[in-house]
Order: structure tokens, then C-alpha cells, then sequence
């Protein structure tokens, strides 16, 4: 870790990774500056941070030039949910792309170093078996994902090109599903989704036979190994996975969190989104080898942990009325369903 305080720039710092990256950097003593246009993220996920004398705040498209005097900049914003970047996705190869074309202009002109969120996307549907970083992927480069895909794709290219043409100390982490406290209620990922729908006692939705798997790594691992990236020696550039290598079924994360949850909800089957890939997990060797990283969180507690924040934006279940009258007007039946319109988002 970098021992002396650094100013730091979190683009994305107000959406579900970065704020979580604004509060570990603050509390390891550093000035940020955290940079967001608000598209994905939300305020609420850094209001408990706007009145610390070492955060700052602004609002401001990384797909425009920023200057600003920084040491290190970690470049996370770009929505992250396929809802979210598929609804202005031109905006988001242009978040990606002129995104990291400015911030790497902005890490040469500072001689900043420059960590780069990437994705495990970047592999699209794979053919091989857990992802290694030296996998080149198999990516659709036309379909409804690739805006987001081939962004990030562009946006590593951009980095290993600065690094190779003008000296400068980059980092990319090809991130793998994370989950946790400040996903969005409704953003389409499928943990918050399958989460609120069981708090809620809605059917959890499982794409295709559910048979697809995923592999969830919980927020504070992910944030662990992003720190441990940023300070690692000034030649380890990556790309490097970081992402949790236990890999589940849909079928059987939906069961768990109905189990975790207490919920009765049942489950429903929709068809498979376009290009949904089939398989994902990540081979971290690397991870382990160079950062010295690996998760620590089991899939159990990160969900425990998850469920408790959702469950908190629950409002507080009114007081049943007696037994003998009726449910007053806007209450629910005992028994009845909460609807997901209860969340406060
Ligand atoms: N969470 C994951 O599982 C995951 C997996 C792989 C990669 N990533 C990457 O990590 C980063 C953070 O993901 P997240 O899960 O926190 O997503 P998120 O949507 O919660 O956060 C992204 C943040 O970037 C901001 N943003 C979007 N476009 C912007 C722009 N043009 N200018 C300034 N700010 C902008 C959004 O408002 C939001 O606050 C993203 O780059 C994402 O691609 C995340």
C-alpha cells in the first residue's frame, strides 16, 4: 500500500465499487477526490463521506477532459449492469473509451498511476475454462453487450498502449461479479435482483435452466485485491483476474438466498438474455502469485451481509391491526406480500 497520504482520484467513486473504494482510501489516510456524473451511482453511497475534511466531490463525465492534480487515479466509472449500460450505449463505449483516453492523458500530464476497472467480459461467452488473463476472449462485437465489451476491451488496449509509448505505471483488473451493500434495489445484476425479490416475496427470476454459472466475489475481497493491485511493483501492469474461483448455478444461488432470506418465494424461468455467457470463472493464480491476494469471504456470509442491507431499506412493517378488524387501507394482510415499491431507493 502506498505509505505516504496520495491524492486520488475514484471515477465511478459513487457507485457500488467505488464508494466502497472512497471509504477503505480515506481510512487508510488519503486525500480523494471522487468523480462521478451519477448515470449508475447514487449519493446515498457516499453521503456518510461528504463531510470528511479528505473527500471531495464532483460532478463531472469522464467521457470530457478533468485537470486536476492527482498521484493516483482509479478509473471505475462506467455503469456495470447490463440494463444500465445497454439503455445509452453509445454513452457507454464513449464512458470506456474517451473516458480512459482522458484519465491516461491526465496520469501522463500528472505522472500519476492509472488503475484500470476492467472486466471479465472481456472474455465474453468463453471457450476456455476458468478465464486466464492470457484467454483472448470471445466476444460478439455486434451484439446489445458489445457497447460495454468491446469498451472495456479498447479501454485495456489504451492502457498497455500508454504504458508502452509513454512510460506510464498502469493497472488493469479484469474484474469477475461482485456483490454487496450499495448495489442498486433495481439495477439488474443478479444477486440485488434475486435478493430484493426474495425480501420482497416475489419470485426470484432465473434466466435460461439456471444452469449457468457465475462466481460472486464479495465487495470488500474485490477492494482488498484493487488496493493491493494499485500498489504492486511499477512493472506488473496486468491485466490480472480478480474475482472469487468458487463458481455456482444460478439455480443454486437463487436457492440460497431464498434459504438465507427466510423467503417463500418461488422461482420463475425466463428466456436467456442475448449473449448471456454459459460459464465464468476465474482463474486467479495470478492474483495469488504477484498480489498475494485471494478471497476471503465465503459466498454464505457475503450473502448474509447483503440480505442485512437490503433488509434496511425495507421501511419497518406497520403494526398489525387486531385481530378482529379489518386491515386498514395501504396496510399489508398478514400473509400478504410486501411489493417491491417498499424498498426506499
Ligand atoms: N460490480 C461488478 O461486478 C463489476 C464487474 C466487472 C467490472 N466492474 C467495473 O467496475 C467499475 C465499477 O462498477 P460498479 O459495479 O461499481 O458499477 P456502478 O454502476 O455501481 O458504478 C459506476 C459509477 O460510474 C459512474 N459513471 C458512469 N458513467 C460515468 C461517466 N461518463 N462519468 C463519470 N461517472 C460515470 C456512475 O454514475 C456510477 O457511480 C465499472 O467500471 C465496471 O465496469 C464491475
Amino acid at each position: 500500500m502506498m505509505k505516504r497520504p496520495a491524492r486520488i482520484l475514484v471515477t465511478g467513486g459513487a457507485g457500488f465499487l467505488g464508494s466502497h473504494v472512497c471509504e477503505r482510501l480515506l481510512l487508510e489516510g488519503h486525500d480523494i477526490l471522487c468523480v462521478d456524473n451519477f448515470s449508475s451511482g447514487s449519493k446515498r453511497n457516499i453521503a456518510h463521506l461528504l463531510g470528511h475534511p479528505r473527500f471531495e466531490l464532483l460532478r463531472h463525465d469522464v467521457s470530457f477532459p478533468l485537470y486536476v492534480e492527482v498521484d493516483e487515479i482509479y478509473n471505475l466509472a462506467c455503469p456495470a449492469s447490463p440494463p444500465q449500460y445497454q439503455q445509452d450505449p453509445v454513452q457507454t463505449t464513449k464512458t470506456s473509451v474517451h473516458g480512459a483516453i482522458h484519465l491516461l492523458g491526465l496520469a501522463r500530464r500528472t505522472g500519476a498511476r492509472l488503475l484500470q476497472a476492467s472486466t471479465s467480459e472481456v472474455y465474453g461467452d468463453p471457450v476456455c475454462h476458468p478465464q486466464r488473463e492470457d484467454y483472448w476472449g470471445h466476444v460478439n462485437p455486434v451484439g446489445p453487450r458489445a457497447c460495454y465489451d468491446e469498451g472495456k476491451r479498447c479501454a485495456e488496449t489504451l492502457c498497455m498502449d500508454y504504458r508502452r509509448r509513454h512510460g506510464l505505471c498502469v493497472k488493469v483488473a479484469r474484474i469477475f461479479n461482485t456483490y454487496g451493500p450499495r448495489m442498486l434495489a433495481d439495477d439488474g445484476r443478479v444477486v440485488s435482483n434475486f435478493v430484493v425479490q426474495a425480501l420482497t416475496g416475489r419470485a426470484l427470476t432465473v434466466f435460461g435452466n439456471g444452469r449457468q454459472t457465475r462466481s460472486f466475489c464479495y465487495v470488500d475481497d474485490l477492494v482488498d485485491g484493487l488496493l493491493r493491485l494499485m500498489a504492486s511493483a511499477d512493472d506488473f501492469c496486468g491485466p490480472v483476474n480478480l474475482g472469487n474461483p468458487v463458481e455456482s448455478t444460478m439455480l443454486e444461488l437463487a436457492r440460497k438466498v431464498i434459504a438465507l432470506t427466510g423467503s417463500g418465494a418461488a422461482i420463475d424461468f425466463a428466456p436467456l438474455p442475448v449473449d448471456d455467457p454459459a460459464r465464468r470463472r476465474p482463474d486467479i493464480s495470478l492474483a495469488q502469485q504477484r498480489l498475494s491476494w485471494q478471497p476471503a469471504v465465503s459466498l454464505h456470509d457475503g450473502l448474509e451481509k447483503t440480505i442485512d442491507y437490503f433488509r434496511g431499506l425495507l421501511p419497518p412493517e406497520p403494526p398489525q391491526p387486531p385481530a378482529s378488524r379489518p386491515p386498514a387501507p395501504g396496510w399489508l394482510a398478514v400473509g400478504q406480500a410486501p411489493s417491491p415499491s417498499r424498498l426506499r431507493h
